[in-house]
């Protein structure tokens, strides 16, 4: 039997009086859990500062081409081309159904090409040609 005062150099697995792999796997596990948790409270400082320091975009005008008629309309830079049609414009025919670019209901036709409304900025969207389903016919030939 090893006293508790005798020392364990050259004992396998032990590196010195009172300190052995275990003791220092707990120490360093210890070291490692502290890091993360202070690391996890660092990033959510730096996005809580980072919010804060983000300015709501100002309204602006956005001109749009629409079925061959010039449209101009004051809106954030985040709303879709979507909610204008429907919102600003009263062309209901693009419908809000799912905006996740999922259903199509909101399909319109920018420059020739079939695109989905909602997944548009209006912003992005000026200068282009934009047709909507009320665009498309002349309601003359409706039986
Ligand atoms: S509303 Fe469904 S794809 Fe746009």
């Amino acid at each position: 039997m090893r006293d508790a005062n005798e020392s364990t150099q050259g004992t396998p697995g032990r590196s010195g009086p009172g300190f052995n792999r275990r003791d220092f796997l707990k120490g360093s596990g210890a070291a490692v859990a502290a890091t993360a948790v202070a690391t996890a409270v660092e990033e959510s400082v730096a996005q809580e500062k980072k919010a804060a320091n983000v300015v709501a975009a100002k309204p602006g005008p956005v001109k749009l081409e629409i079925n061959g008629k010039s449209h101009t309309v004051t809106v954030e830079p985040r709303v879709t081309l979507l909610d204008v049609l429907r919102n600003d414009l009263n062309l209901t025919g693009a419908k809000e159904v799912c905006t996740t670019t999922n259903c199509g209901a909101c399909t319109v036709i920018i420059d020739g090409k079939p695109v989905y409304a909602c997944a548009r900025t209006a912003v992005e969207c000026q200068g282009k040609k934009i047709t909507t389903v009320e665009g498309l016919g002349d309601g003359k030939d409706v039986d």
